[in-house]
């Protein structure tokens, strides 16, 4: 029998990427191989993500598209995955009724049984319900050979609601996935020659509170950071609230955690976080930063910040880009509240105009791209240590890869540097990444543990 042709589309969180990776694997052994196109596959996935409306949107653009190529192709199968499919479960036959597959985030192991029935009963196929455990979380998706990176999800859910947010109603309750089974999918990846690896979950830093505090993120860290060959650790996304000092001493600890942490502050304001559900003062915040620095100086902090949540004035705006100047981000990923149904927020009075939002993420932008400049700029003339993952998208003569800070650089060298790391000394900055030169008689080295 011929092999089936698989075509998955992904949006969202790194999560969604790795949940991703999954759907690929189970698919695998239910004997599909990766189409290159939607066009050449006999199964289209859109896993999709519900985050903020224009995510959402983006996903039904998507779907429009791939209607038109079932008229062409009428045996072909088209499922969608994730948060969306989570969020409106059978009501989104009705917007796309074309749909064979509507399988929410607790299901996705369901998937390739799904896909028979649908095709057996020739009716589309809904699985929404949420479940205990999400089986789905331990699949193993042992990378390619060659591989350097990897994820790890480590927990599901949040508990969190923070009041803008629709994860805790797609996603459920929090829940850690067991110790020893984390660590033996590290050792699997080691083993297999991966490097790096990530650790996923909505709140990492809550490791282990949903047993009881048997185990706590701290010695998750410790315990992979014993891992023979793991090179290089990181972790997102973690809540402020969250971050011990046992975490954070981790960093100064540990060799092989990397000097990088993605620690979304949202707002400036204390009113604005009280309001968000939070649960820290800006004052709390800065501490946490200071702690973090105090313990690895180089460390680069990155965040997510949320302009023109409900009743935000422009006092409330300003302090958030007060904080900005105070902390001096290496990166923010900033956003406009978009209201999300079934969050506390929806409730709030306040409302933003949609034309204040953009100026205030404009401006916000406009500082946060100064100050990212501004710190690849004092990298000009160091010698960093990039473990080079890729060849350049621009060129072959180039590689690519990250710094233990997790900024990406180029610089000349051939694909045998994939997978290894290297000395490079930065020659010139740019906003998004850095471009450098290997250091002489740096032949690399396999794994990473000098800093
Ligand atoms: N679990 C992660 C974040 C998940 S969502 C955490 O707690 O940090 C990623 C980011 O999207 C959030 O940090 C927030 O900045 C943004 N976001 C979430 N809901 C949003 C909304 N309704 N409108 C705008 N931005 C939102
Ligand atoms: Fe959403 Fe807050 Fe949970 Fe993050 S911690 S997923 S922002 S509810
Ligand atoms: Fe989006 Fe769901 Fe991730 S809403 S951000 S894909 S958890």
């Amino acid at each position: 029998m011929a092999t089936k042709k698989l075509f998955i589309r992904t949006f969202g969180c790194q999560m969604n990427v790795h949940d991703s990776e999954q759907l690929e694997e189970l698919l695998k052994v239910a004997g599909y191989a990766r189409a290159e196109s939607a066009k050449d596959a006999d199964l289209v996935i859109v896993n999709t993500c519900s985050i903020r409306d224009k995510a959402e949107q983006k996903v039904y653009s998507q779907l429009g598209r791939y209607r038109h190529l079932k008229k062409s192709k009428p045996h072909l199968q088209i499922g969608v995955c994730g948060c969306v499919a989570q969020q409106h479960g059978e009501r989104l036959l009705e917007k796309a009724p074309f749909l064979d597959l509507v399988i929410g985030t607790h299901n996705l192991d369901r998937l390739p049984e799904c896909i028979a029935r649908a095709r057996q009963t020739g009716r589309p196929v809904v699985e929404t319900a949420f479940r205990e455990t999400v089986p789905s979380i331990g699949i193993p998706t042992l990378p390619a050979e060659g591989s350097v990176s990897a994820f790890v999800t480590i927990m599901q859910g949040c508990d969190n609601y923070c009041a803008f947010c629709v994860v805790p109603y797609l996603r459920g309750r929090e829940e850690s996935r067991g110790f020893e089974d984390i660590l033996a999918e590290v050792n699997a990846l080691a083993a297999r020659g991966v490097k790096e690896v990530t650790l996923l979950g909505q709140n990492v830093n809550a490791y282990g509170k949903s047993f009881g505090g048997k185990h706590s993120f701290a010695q998750l860290l410790r315990a992979i950071g014993a891992v023979p060959g793991i090179g290089r650790i990181r972790f997102t996304t973690s809540h402020p609230k969250d971050l011990s000092d046992d975490i954070i001493a981790c960093f100064r600890e540990m060799k092989n955690l990397c000097e990088s942490i993605h620690l979304p502050v949202q707002s400036g304001s204390d009113e604005i976080l009280a309001r968000m559900n939070r649960r820290y003062t800006s004052a709390d915040y800065l501490d946490r930063v200071r702690r973090l620095r105090e313990a690895s100086p180089e460390i680069a902090i990155t965040s997510d910040i949320i302009v023109g949540f409900p009743g935000e004035t422009e006092q409330d705006y300003q302090k958030t880009l007060d904080l900005m100047e105070k902390v001096r981000f290496d990166t923010v990923f900033s956003f406009r509240y978009s209201e999300r149904q079934g969050t506390a927020a929806v409730g709030l009075g306040g409302k933003v105009d949609p034309g204040e939002k953009r100026r205030r993420l404009i401006e916000l932008q406009a500082l946060q791209d100064r100050h990212t400049q501004e710190k690849h700029d004092s990298l000009v003339g160091r010698t960093v240590e990039v473990l080079v993952d890729g060849t350049s998208r621009n060129t072959d003569r180039d590689v690519t890869g990250r710094t233990r800070s997790n900024k990406i650089v180029n610089f000349a060298g051939g694909r045998d540097l994939i997978g290894r790391t290297v000395r490079v000394r930065i020659v010139a900055a740019f906003l998004h990444s850095l471009r450098g030169e290997m250091l002489e008689g740096e032949g690399g080295f396999p794994g990473c543990s000098s800093r």
